[in-house]
């Protein structure tokens, strides 16, 4: 925890999202997860498209409510916290949304834009709030005459920027960012995560990593989150599960990225519809599947240094005379 700067925390505990309805196309995009985040922490939070993620991120920042489970800020309640608390919350943990292009006023400068939170938030006055955007701007090295336009007279890339100004410029505790460097050239993702590593080491703030690259959620995080439909199947140190998966589905994520098996072996499978209604929502695709995923949900559980929801991880045999035909 730093001396200086005050430690900030949050936990999602139990947190469930439904979107629809049980008549109505009903769908579980986050189920039962408990994560904590905290500003002296890098976490990545990886999975394929559809996997609940921006859910998650925007019920960890307050800007969805869970259907079930609480998420807790130093302790509290997000619905308990007092009018003050909650500001501070705001401030203390911002997000950069997953698409900044409907984010900005297309009629005010995105000067006006990043300056709002500052004014509102942290209480600054013109001349302080003016300064302190010059200084955000400064430190993502955008230059100050851009800062006039409006976002439609931007590129993506530097709109980009812009939507990282607008979070930074009221010093949070912690950055949450959604696919920031997703849409980006591979040259300007290097540079936007070098920035974002540096910017939180120096201002003792945590980030939490939200992406379908793993490459670039490796590369910024120390811990990784895996999610799949909506569950987290693994969890612990990026180093742990890049060496060693113990998901089946950490696993194909890797092979995926790699290009090619490692050891020539295949972690994947077309997927089994009849394997749809299983306890386990990886069972379908898990070339491991045991009889046990059919009834039992995996629960997250200690293995090998991290948690992992799995009744057969990668590194564990298999279970003699499995039912459902044995493992594919
Ligand atoms: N407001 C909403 N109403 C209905 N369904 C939603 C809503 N928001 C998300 N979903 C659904 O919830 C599931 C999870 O969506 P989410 O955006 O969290 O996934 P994701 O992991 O961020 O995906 P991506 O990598 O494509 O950004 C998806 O099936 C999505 O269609
Ligand atoms: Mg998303």
């Amino acid at each position: 925890m730093s001396p200086s700067r005050p430690y900030a925390h949050v936990a999602a505990d139990g947190v469930t999202r439904v979107f629809g309805s049980r008549r109505h196309n009903r769908l579980v995009a986050v189920d039962a997860v408990s994560v904590e985040i905290d500003s002296t922490s890098m976490i990545g939070i990886v999975g394929e498209s559809g996997s609940g993620k921006s859910t998650l991120a925007r019920l960890l920042v307050g800007l969805d409510r869970p259907t079930s489970g609480t998420v807790l800020y130093g302790g509290r309640g997000l619905d308990l916290l007092s009018r003050s608390a909650w500001k501070d919350f705001r401030r203390e943990v911002q997000i950069v949304a997953q698409d900044t292009s409907s984010s900005f006023d297309p009629r005010r400068s995105l000067r006006d834009a990043v300056r709002l939170p500052a004014v509102q938030l942290c209480g600054l006055g013109t001349a302080e709030a003016d300064a302190r955007v010059d200084r955000t701007l400064e430190l993502l090295g955008v230059p100050p005459a851009l800062a006039q336009r409006r976002p439609g007279e931007v590129s993506g890339g530097q709109r980009q920027r812009f939507a990282l100004a607008r979070a930074l410029v009221v010093e949070p505790r912690l950055l949450v960012c959604d696919e920031v460097v997703s849409a980006l050239d591979v040259s300007v993702q290097g540079t936007i995560l070098n920035l974002l590593k540096r910017y939180c080491r120096e201002n003792e703030a945590g980030l939490v990593f939200v992406s379908h690259g793993l490459p670039a959620t490796a590369f910024i995080a120390d811990r990784l989150v895996v999610m799949h439909r909506g569950r987290i199947v693994e969890q612990g140190a990026t180093t742990d599960l890049l060496d060693a998966p113990a998901h089946p589905y950490t696993a194909a994520l890797l092979q995926a990225h790699h290009g090619r098996p490692p050891g020539g072996r295949r972690d994947a499978v077309l997927p089994d519809p009849a394997r749809e209604s299983w306890a386990c929502r990886y069972a379908p695709s898990c070339p491991r599947a045991v009889d046990t995923c059919r009834t039992e949900r995996p629960p997250l559980a200690d293995h090998a240094g991290r948690t992992v929801a799995c009744h057969v991880p990668v590194d564990a045999p298999l279970l003699a005379g499995a039912g459902a035909g044995g493992p594919r």
